[in-house]
């Protein structure tokens, strides 16, 4: 809730993006409900066989392309249809055809043309287009990495890696994608700088080298871009494209701020990185049609690491344009890292969670924005916020009947009173509007200061935000004895204090709103799998927007500081792409194995990284492996590598049809029993484990290989932390390789002994270690 409603934003929706989006399941489906009658047109993604489509095309000899002669087919079927009905037959329309990561193509159908799909040699399924939503000065250091040393070293800095950025688009002008250092662009690129709106071919250059927008599927499906606040180009009119990119990829620059707070040198962590933008993400949404297209380019393009900040709700991966797309890009290895998503902190509620993407969750780093709030009784509160300014004097606090009608108590339009806010410091609740929007009601209305009070759910996590008035965040118990406070008192007061930016903080911790696994849709594989930086996160903005996105706010920013999945992911892709410049030939399965079981989960003060959702120890469902530690991944020892077909094996064993098997494969391709692939038989660098608690001694025996990558003699010993009332067994205990490249195998067997009736997950893990290298997995045991 407090994402979605959230002001920065609507920035954080947007921001978080994509994956905010995740109550998405609810949105599309309120897309769907509001779309027209079913007389009218709608956009499909249309699935096809590969190999019959290249027959076609063959047969075809150059006269046109496959897809223009599926089209004739469908014209013709549902004209045939039309004249028997004597019904007038409307053409089909072409948004894109897909030839690099799938193959298909999305088009606006008629009824009768898209049932008529059904008759076509070839199609496979189809599915409606549906919206999805979106979803750094100090997280260098944060992470480890250090100028001039390890993967910042200048010999891996300086080989060529792509990132492509699936996002609102980027601000070509902003300092971060200055490319005048740069040696010129590598000859196997073959993407372009596409001219639109306010964005001409020569706003590309060395650094940001290739520039795409798409808005056909957005415009299908009744998204409206309004040319005086949106540009039909790559130009980013949301700021999320610029963040995030610069977060990935953006160059170095010292001296960046938002109004003095969080000072310091901004930089992307693979600043020598080449960023290609791709635009599929306008003022409402991204079209999944447009998003396949973006990812079907740039994986055509020649990016080498893709970057989404942007999904929906948890889906069936044969469901799910994401999960299909970025199979494809895998398969030509392409590393994928994905937001997964702002839904948190309910169970279940991880997006992106195909097993061959990066999924990364949010945590907070050591740095925060404090505020203090005194009461009028002596009594003080730490609270967060991104306003500079000097402290309030000790105000008279309202708040809802006592600041105006029905849902004062939410600041939202309409609902305050300027008599009774006048010169006031308003307490508004957190949800329905945006953060910064609640401020900007109560300083339309003539109040002083704001203080925005969390609800139980949203606990104490504390966002900042550029209020445009003195205001502050407050956790949820403090929320909770200010409420009581003001009801108990004849005049209740308080004043807020600023205190800037302050580093040391315990961290990381685990953001409330960051999803979380179990992963609904195949229990059987951990998600997220890493956790990075999501939590008040300071990267490029475009200088023509406003750090709150509020048409009332004048202020212009460089830099801006923002919270979500949507920080956390690109971080992950700009660490891929360091990775990839000191192991180029490395699958993406490997590098992801790298950031895995090389993660961390104790904080800066030897203790458990928290999820402060409940001030317990996060978990595997929190945060996967644990906290990403770059300089460490890249000399992870031993890695669990995948390849496309193992993950094609995995699917069987989700009994998904012949049809759906083969949208993954690009080819005709039929599951046989002796190729089914258990979750248990996958190379996954985690074990979840699925136990009966109905059994006494249920059993479930996983399988794993693991390469050496590390020193070529090293003999690894496993240690185990056994999950409670679970007996964990490795065979062999001792891997002793000789060689670099060598691969060995172990199995695990875990026999359950819980009681009748356990529930829920027990937590474990299981490390391998050789002289400097340990090599972790995390265990969750769901008791069924
Ligand atoms: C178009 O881009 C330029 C930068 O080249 C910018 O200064 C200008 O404000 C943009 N136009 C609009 C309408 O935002
Ligand atoms: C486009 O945006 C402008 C500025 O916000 C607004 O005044 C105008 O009404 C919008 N146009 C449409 C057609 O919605
Ligand atoms: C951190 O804690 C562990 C276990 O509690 C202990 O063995 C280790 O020595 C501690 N490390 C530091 C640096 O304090
Ligand atoms: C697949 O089908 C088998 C046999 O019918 C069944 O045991 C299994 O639970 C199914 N798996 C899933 C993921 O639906």
């Amino acid at each position: 809730m407090i994402l979605h409603s959230t002001p920065l934003v609507k920035m954080i929706s947007h921001v978080f993006l994509l994956c905010l989006m995740a109550s998405i399941s609810s949105m599309a489906s309120t897309i769907q409900s509001s779309s027209p009658p079913s007389e009218e047109s709608k956009t499909y993604i249309v699935h096809m066989d590969e190999t019959k489509m290249a027959t076609l095309q063959s047969s075809l000899a150059g006269s046109k392309k496959w897809h223009e002669a599926v089209f004739d087919s469908i014209l013709e079927l549902s004209a045939q249809e039309a004249r028997e009905e004597e019904g007038e037959a409307s053409s089909p329309q072409l948004l894109y055809a897909y030839n690099t990561v799938l193959s298909g193509f999305s088009a606006k159908l008629s009824p009768k043309q898209a049932s008529s799909l059904e008759k076509i040699d070839g199609f496979l399924y189809s599915f409606p287009d549906v919206l999805l939503n979106l979803h750094t000065t100090h997280t260098p250091q944060f992470l480890g990495l250090k100028p001039g040393a390890g993967l910042w070293s200048q010999s891996s800095m300086a080989s060529d890696v792509i990132i492509g950025v699936i996002d609102s688009g980027i601000w070509p002008e902003h300092e971060s994608f200055q490319g005048n250092h740069f040696s010129p662009i590598p000859k196997n690129w073959k993407g372009k700088c596409e001219a639109g709106t306010n964005f001409s071919s020569n706003n590309c250059n060395r650094k940001l080298i290739g520039a795409t927008a798409f808005w056909k599927g957005y415009e299908a499906s009744g998204g409206f871009i309004n040319e005086t606040t949106e540009f039909k180009s790559v130009r980013d009119s949301e700021g999320h494209g610029t963040h995030t990119a610069s977060t990935a990829a953006g160059n170095l620059i010292s001296g960046a701020s938002l109004f003095g707070n969080a000072k310091g040198s901004m930089t992307g962590m693979r600043y020598t990185a080449r960023v290609a933008a791709y635009k599929a993400c306008w003022s409402t949404g991204c079209a999944n049609s447009d998003v396949l297209a973006a990812v079907d380019r740039a994986v055509a393009d020649g990016v080498n690491v893709l970057s989404l900040s942007l999904g929906g709700g948890p889906q069936d991966y044969y469901a799910d344009s994401i999960a299909i797309a970025t199979f494809g890009a895998i398969q030509k290895g392409v590393f994928v890292s994905c937001s997964g998503g702002n839904s948190g902190p309910s169970a279940f509620t991880v997006s992106n969670a195909a097993p061959w993407i990066t999924t990364v969750a949010a945590s907070y780093i050591d740095r925060s924005f404090p505020t203090l709030v005194t009461l009028g009784d002596g009594r003080t509160f730490k609270g967060a916020s991104l306003y500079v300014g000097k402290p309030t004097k000790q105000l008279p606090l309202v708040y809802g009947s006592n600041a105006g009608g029905e849902d004062a108590e939410y600041c939202q339009s309409g609902t305050l009173t300027r008599k009774l806010v006048q010169g006031k410091m308003v307490l508004c609740d957190r949800g329905f509007n945006g953060r910064a929007e609640k401020g900007e009601n109560v300083k339309f209305n003539g109040g002083l200061a704001m203080l925005l009070l969390n609800s139980e759910d949203d606990g104490e996590e504390l966002l900042a935000d550029t209020h445009v008035l003195p205001g502050s965040s407050l956790g949820a118990t403090a929320s909770a004895a200010i409420k009581k406070y003001i009801s108990s008192s004849k005049n209740p007061t308080a004043m807020i204090k600023f205190l800037g930016t302050v580093y040391g903080d315990p961290a990381p911790i685990s953001a409330a709103f960051s999803s979380r696994g179990p992963n609904i849709m195949s229990e059987d594989i951990i998600k997220p799998d890493v956790t990075a930086p999501g939590m008040n996160i300071l990267a490029a903005w475009p200088p023509s927007l406003s750090p709150t996105l509020l048409a009332s706010d004048k202020r212009h920013v460089s830099f801006n500081i923002i919270s979500g999945t949507s920080m956390s992911c690109p971080h992950v892709s700009g660490l891929a792409a360091l990775l990839k410049s000191v192991h180029f030939n490395w699958s993406p399965a490997a590098i992801k194995s790298a950031l895995m079981t090389t993660a961390y989960t104790v904080n800066n003060r030897n203790s458990s990284i928290i999820d402060i959702s409940s001030g317990s120890p996060a978990t595997p469902f929190d945060f996967g492996s644990g906290h990403v530690d770059p300089e460490r991944a890249s000399n992870p020892g031993l890695v669990y590598d995948i390849t496309p077909n193992n993950y094609l094996e995995y699917l069987c064993s989700l009994n998904y049809t012949s049809k759906q098997m083969s949208a993954f494969a690009r080819r005709t391709y039929r599951c046989s029993k002796r190729s089914v692939r258990p979750a248990a038989q996958l190379n996954y660098p985690s074990f979840s484990v699925l136990l009966s608690s109905d059994k006494p001694n249920s059993v479930s025996t996983h399988t794993r290989i693991v390469t050496n990558v590390g020193a070529a003699r090293c003999k690894y010993t496993v240690q185990v932390r056994q999950p409670n009332k679970v007996t964990v067994n490795v065979v062999p205990k001792v891997l002793d390789f000789s060689k670099i490249g060598q691969k060995l195998s172990y199995k695990v067997t875990f026999v359950g002994n819980g009681r009748k009736g356990q529930s829920g997950y027990s937590f474990g893990h299981l490390i391998w270690t050789c002289n400097e290298f340990t090599v972790r997995s995390p265990i969750a045991v769901a008791w069924q």
